[in-house]
């Protein structure tokens, strides 16, 4: 890529990851082109970074005369690192538009729920559908998120409630991961998503703990399914602490390298991040409830919170206390929440809620969409940042300043110009 007006590395310095308020003052680097002559350019190489800089570097005399299978040019164009997505449900059929409705109308989620609609409806035609259409409509999503700058996107399954199905959605998890190159996918197993009807609570934990994680653990082993993380939704009226405790626990002695990243005090509070502490959670999402003592938990810890500002919107939730974990020195990440209660591919939008409704600064939302999302799905190491022998994961933005991104409210469709993963273009 050539002559790029701007290019936004993240320089994590070694470090996984940015805690803390305005973490990357220091760190977010960018990089500026001072005179029209200047040539800043990215060098990528079999899908990995191998330069950034001006063209006049001896670094990359190197680079000057190899033959490239393509070349971009980024006149007037800014350069970011990828979006990273850290909670989505894309795995369904059954959308809930008449629900959205009843909402703006006045019923409330857990309504809903009770009533059998809500996660249940979705859950009655997602077991009617096949592996085919389930595929099909899964990379359809695929593509909306990449068109939204995202590179890399955690995906849950949970519509099922029960093994047949949770299986089914598996599969199909895999073969994206497997077979769809345009977008890095870390697959999460959601067995845990509501509470079957016609079952207790007490009832799914027992078949989720000795039926369907040692299925689970076969088939990983067997190298059928592919599964990175655990999922529960922890929550009043779902699964409890305790419950999602034996769930976890039991797929960190069954499930060799699974990460733990659940869904907790969304609706109340409950008090479950000492629970996440201590397990070694990877990342607990939503916390619109989360209590002052669970913040200073956070803060010692490496668990991630994942902030969704779209759902806390569209859900009129009250507001996750974001800058009082910042200020904590919490590791704050943000995902959208992609699922049929809460419609939003967009990290672009996610990030400008995120400034606009839960004070973030934008430094703050790019490193939180960026960095410290790969931390929370285990991927720092090669993704997140642009820094040299990590993947080529760039978006680049039809704009001189990257700060459009967030700025421009909804356009992100005009402004994405390229979305280049693993050094292609998608
Ligand atoms: O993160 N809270 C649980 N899961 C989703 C909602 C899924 C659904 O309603 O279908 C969430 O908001
Ligand atoms: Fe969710």
């Amino acid at each position: 890529i050539h002559h790029a007006s701007q290019i936004v590395q993240i320089v994590s310095n070694g470090q996984p990851y940015l805690r803390g308020s305005d973490p990357n003052i220091k760190n977010l680097k960018i990089l500026s082109k001072q005179s029209p002559s200047d040539n800043l350019c990215i060098v990528s190489i079999n899908g990995k970074i191998e330069f950034i800089g001006l063209d006049t570097d001896e670094n990359y005399s190197n680079f000057k005369n190899l033959v490239y299978d393509s070349k971009i040019d980024a006149t007037n164009c800014s350069i970011l690192p990828g979006l990273i997505d850290s909670h989505t449900h894309p795995v369904w059929e059954g959308d809930r538009i008449n629900e959205f409705k009843m909402k703006l109308e006045g019923a409330t989620y857990m309504d809903i729920h009770k009533a059998g609609g809500g996660i249940h409806f979705t859950v009655r035609h997602t077991r009617d559908a096949s592996e085919c259409k389930l595929y099909e409509s899964l990379t359809k999503r695929l593509d909306n998120f990449s068109k939204s700058g995202t590179t890399f996107v955690e995906c849950k399954s949970g519509y099922g409630l029960e093994w047949e199905t949770e299986y089914k959605m598996l599969k199909v998890l895999t073969k994206a991961k497997r077979e769809y190159k345009s977008i890095g996918i870390s697959n999460t197993y959601l067995g845990g998503h509501a509470v079957p009807i016609g079952k207790t609570a007490d009832e799914a934990t027992d078949d989720i703990v000795e039926n369907q994680i040692p299925k689970l653990r076969d088939l990983i082993r067997s190298n059928d399914l592919e599964v990175d993380n655990i999922d529960v939704f922890c929550e009043k009226g779902v699964f409890d602490v305790e419950q999602t405790e034996r769930i976890m626990t039991k797929a960190l002695q069954n499930i060799e390298n699974i990460k733990i990243n659940f869904h907790s005090d969304e609706l109340y509070p409950l008090n479950s991040v000492e629970m996440a502490v201590r397990l070694k959670s990877k990342a607990v999402s939503h916390l619109e409830e989360i209590s002052d003592s669970e913040i200073e938990l956070m803060s010692k810890s490496e668990t991630v919170g994942i902030l969704l500002p779209t759902t806390a919107i569209i859900m009129q939730l009250k507001r996750p206390p974001a800058r009082k974990m910042l200020n904590s020195g919490c590791i704050i990440a943000l995902g959208s929440d992609f699922n049929p209660n809460a419609y939003c591919y967009a990290m672009p939008l996610v990030m400008n809620y995120a400034c606009i409704d839960l004070r973030l600064s934008m430094n703050e939302a790019l490193v939180a969409a960026t960095l410290n999302s790969a931390f929370a799905l285990g991927v720092e190491k090669s993704k997140g940042s642009l820094e040299i022998g990590k993947d080529a994961d760039f978006v680049v933005l039809n704009n001189e300043r990257w700060e459009n991104i967030i700025y421009q409210m909804g356009s992100h469709d005009q402004l994405i110009k390229y979305v280049i993963v693993n050094g292609q273009i998608v």
